[in-house]
């Protein structure tokens, strides 16, 4: 059974029998169950030290979002940024952010704020990242056929307006995702777990 086949989607109730002496065990839920959004895997499991496990084996990708006008779809992005397991995600813009399609997943996630375009791209440039920019805009390149680094950080616009222009000029390539039919784009949220997912199949695959 791979991890993502899971058993217990409502979760799990107080530990049965002797508890374990793992110190990654968190006695409050051993006690009382673990009804968290984790793997079946992380059960029981103190959250500082999931952070932990996943840290040792995070991906090389960056994943980043504007975020001027408190979009929902933020959320479902850190959400699928979380299950691909992204090294860190950038919000530029205001530092709130709408949480909600987040389902806490966001704990679990290193989350770094950026006020401008220009603090992104000074952070990109010294931590050596290519910027790719997620967009369907004129002379843009198809992700399709576009050979995606291993190391490097996806940007993504909002709804409505998408990609601001100095996000465009900021990225070394933007990408479009092909579309067949009769609307402008797709949500952004769905755009980013494409784009993540094209990078897994292309790098880890
Ligand atoms: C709703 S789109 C808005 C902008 C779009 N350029 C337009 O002409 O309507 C919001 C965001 O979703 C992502 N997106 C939506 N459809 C996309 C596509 N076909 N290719 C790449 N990104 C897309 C981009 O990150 C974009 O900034």
């Amino acid at each position: 059974m791979t991890e993502s086949h899971e058993q217990t989607t409502w979760g799990v109730g107080p530990w049965d029998g002797p508890w374990p002496t793992e110190d990654f065990y968190d006695p409050e839920l051993l006690k009382n169950g673990d009804t968290r959004n984790v793997l079946d895997h992380f059960r029981y499991w103190k959250m500082e030290a999931i952070i932990a496990e996943l840290d040792s084996r995070r991906h090389k990708f960056h994943v980043a979002i504007e975020n001027w006008q408190h979009d929902l779809n933020i959320g479902s992005i850190v959400r699928t940024a979380n299950a691909f397991l992204a090294a860190e995600v950038h919000i530029i813009g205001h530092r709130r952010w709408n949480r909600r399609g987040a389902m806490v997943t966001d704990r679990y996630q290193h989350v770094r704020h950026h006020p401008t375009v220009e603090d992104f791209v000074t952070w990109a440039k010294e931590a050596n990242l290519p910027i790719i920019a997620i967009d369907n805009v004129p002379r843009c390149e198809q992700i399709e056929t576009f050979k995606l680094p291993e190391s490097c950080v996806f940007l993504f616009g909002q709804e409505g307006p998408g990609l601001s222009q100095p996000a465009i000029e900021a990225a070394e390539v933007v990408l479009e995702i092909t579309q067949f039919g009769s609307t402008r784009s797709i949500n952004a949220s769905a755009a980013a777990a494409i784009t993540m997912h094209a990078w897994v199949q292309q790098n880890l695959f």
